[in-house]
Formats: structure tokens, C-alpha cells, sequence
């Protein structure tokens, strides 16, 4: 405990030093999420990080959480610094959309316009015609059906089926998942669910359709956590990373959180309820990349200018649509 208060108060110090500031998703360490928020920074959604960090007037942003929040990031502020604590923390969803044959996908289909999820690379960004969050892409596919438009939609299968669903919208969709929130069970929750009948349920969109079935609230995780504070009632199953509970009980003291059902167990569970990628920001590295501030390699984000210039108009398509 003493170490880590000596590494906070390292971080506090650095952040001042170098005149940098924190962005931080609700999935990563509670403590990296309190320091975001103590000193400045922030902690929220996909979409929310994007707008904070656009906006802030820092030459430097340190994004906790994964690599594509990085890259995003970088896109919309081509002149900042965007730091990581780890490059390695990626996303399922990333990492099943590679470019190359996503643009194949594309090109099989022109006539659809393209959107993609925030959960990709900036190579696949660049291919779209529009980017959203889990926040707003059903209203967004919602405004392109009403126009007429036919979507191609990559890469998470579960949030696409959940938003052609609820919009009628004609969807093609690339077949990924997210492998956290793949394994929440709905038999299982359905289960829990009549042990606890008071319970509202909470539901991330990439979980499976069976699943957000079961919901009373779908959402992104900042939808999810203004619904537990809002909602009358006092007890939530949750069914999204559990780094969520962090801020859901800080924000709704005295109201009781469950975790949602997954596989279960260690030897079938790739992730049991928490983004090994998330996990894999800590104080220790935040502190090391902040330390390394100016000096070449510390951790720094970059991606090509052809690919951002290509990129940025999905992402402010999104960002204007929202404002
Ligand atoms: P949100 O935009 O809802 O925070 O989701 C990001 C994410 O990676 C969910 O797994
Ligand atoms: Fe990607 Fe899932 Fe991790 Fe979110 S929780 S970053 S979607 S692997």
C-alpha cells in the first residue's frame, strides 16, 4: 500500500511536471480511474474519451485503456502526444478485423455504406464512411436507414444484430466479438435473475443476443452507469467488464451491484468478466511512461498521416452527429 502511494503521488507530480493530462476508461484499474478523474483527466466512455481529449487543450494525453482509444485519440489531434501506458493493450474486435481483408469485404460490396464500431484500427477507420461508439450507433443506423442507405457493419456481430434488430435497418455484418463480454451466459442470467426478481439488469451491447434479451437497460458503459444512478432500484445484475463496478458503486453508494453469469471458470473462461487488455494498465507503468516523457520511444502512439486524414471524417462524422 505504501508503494502505491508513493507511485500516485509520482503520477500527480509527473502529470504537472509535463503538462500532461489523463484519459481513462471505465474497464481499467479503479485507481487509474480516481487519478484521471482527481487530477483533471477524465474517465468515461469510447465516445466521451474522444470528445475529452479533442477538446482539451494538453499538448500531452495519456490514454489508459487500448490501443484504438489511443489511436482515436491521435486522429482527432494529430499535434498531441498520445501516450500509453502498454502498446500491446489491444481489443478482440481489433484484432479480428485486420484491414486488409476488411477492405475486401468492402470492395464486394459498394453499393453499402460502411460503419464501423470505434474498436478497430485506424487503417480500418480509414476505409469507413462513418465510425460510432456503442453510445450512438444505433441512432446513427437508425438516421441512415431513414435514409435509405443499406449498412456494411464491422466487426462486432453482437452489436451489429442488436442494432439491425432494433432498427430494421439492413445490416451485413462481419462475424467478430468481444471475447469479455462473449461470455455472459443467458440461461445462467435468466437463472440469477429469479434469485434476485428485484434486480434490473444491465447489458452492454456486445454481449450475445440472448443475453441483452434480458435487459432492462442496453448501453455503453456510461449509459450503464448514469441508468444505475437514476434508476429507483437498489439492486443491479451487471453484464459488462467488471472494472465497470468501480465507478457504478462510488456513483451509487448503498445500492448493490452483481456481476453477470460468464462460463465460470478458469479453465473455460478466456476473460471471466475483465479486458485482459485493460488489465494491462497499472500505476507502475503509467508512472514508467510518464517518467519517459521526451525521451525517444516512451510509448507513444503514432499512426499515419494518409491513414488519419482518411480516418478523421468517420470519426467527425460521428462527433458531429453527436454534438
Ligand atoms: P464503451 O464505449 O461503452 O465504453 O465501450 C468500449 C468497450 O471496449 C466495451 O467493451
Ligand atoms: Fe475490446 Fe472487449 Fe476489451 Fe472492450 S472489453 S476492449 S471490446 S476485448
Amino acid at each position: 500500500a505504501a508503494e502505491k502511494t508513493v507511485l500516485k503521488e509520482r503520477i500527480r507530480r509527473l502529470l504537472k511536471e509535463r503538462g500532461a493530462v489523463l484519459v481513462a476508461h471505465y474497464y481499467v484499474d479503479g485507481e487509474l480511474q480516481d487519478l484521471a478523474e482527481e487530477t483533471g483527466g477524465c474517465v468515461s466512455d469510447s465516445l466521451e474519451m474522444a470528445r475529452f481529449g479533442r477538446d482539451h487543450p494538453a499538448k500531452t494525453l495519456v490514454v489508459a485503456g487500448v490501443r484504438f482509444m489511443g489511436e482515436t485519440a491521435k486522429i482527432l489531434s494529430p499535434e498531441k502526444t498520445i501516450l500509453m501506458p502498454d502498446l500491446d493493450a489491444t481489443c478482440s474486435l481489433d484484432l479480428g478485423c485486420p484491414a486488409d481483408e476488411f477492405a475486401a469485404f468492402c470492395d464486394a460490396h459498394p453499393d453499402r455504406t460502411v460503419v464501423v464500431y470505434a474498436n478497430t484500427s485506424a487503417a480500418v477507420k480509414a476505409r469507413a464512411d462513418w465510425m460510432v461508439t456503442s453510445s450512438i450507433g444505433l441512432d446513427i443506423v437508425a438516421h441512415l436507414h431513414a435514409q435509405g442507405k443499406k449498412i456494411l457493419w464491422a466487426p462486432d456481430k453482437h452489436l451489429g444484430s442488436y442494432i439491425q434488430k432494433k432498427t430494421g435497418a439492413d445490416m451485413l455484418l462481419w462475424q467478430g466479438s468481444c471475447i469479455v463480454h462473449d461470455e455472459f451466459k443467458g440461461i445462467e442470467l435468466d437463472l440469477l435473475k429469479a434469485e434476485h426478481p428485484e434486480a434490473r439488469v444491465l447489458v452492454h451491447p456486445e454481449s450475445p443476443a440472448n443475453v441483452v434479451a434480458l435487459a432492462d437497460v442496453v448501453g455503453s458503459t456510461t449509459q450503464l452507469i448514469n441508468a444505475a444512478v437514476s434508476m429507483a432500484a437498489t439492486t443491479f445484475i451487471v453484464a459488462t467488464d467488471n472494472g465497470i463496478l468501480h465507478k457504478m458503486r462510488a456513483a451509487a453508494p448503498g445500492k448493490r451491484f452483481i456481476e453477470a453469469p460468464t462460463a465460470g471458470n478458469s479453465a473455460t473462461c478466456k476473460s471471466c468478466a475483465h479486458c485482459p487488455w485493460m488489465a494491462m494498465n497499472g500505476l507502475q507503468n503509467l508512472a514508467d511512461v510518464l517518467e519517459g516523457i521526451g525521451n525517444a520511444g516512451a510509448n507513444e502512439i503514432h499512426v499515419d498521416p494518409e491513414v488519419g486524414r482518411l480516418a478523421v471524417r468517420a470519426i467527425d462524422r460521428m462527433l458531429d452527429f453527436a454534438a
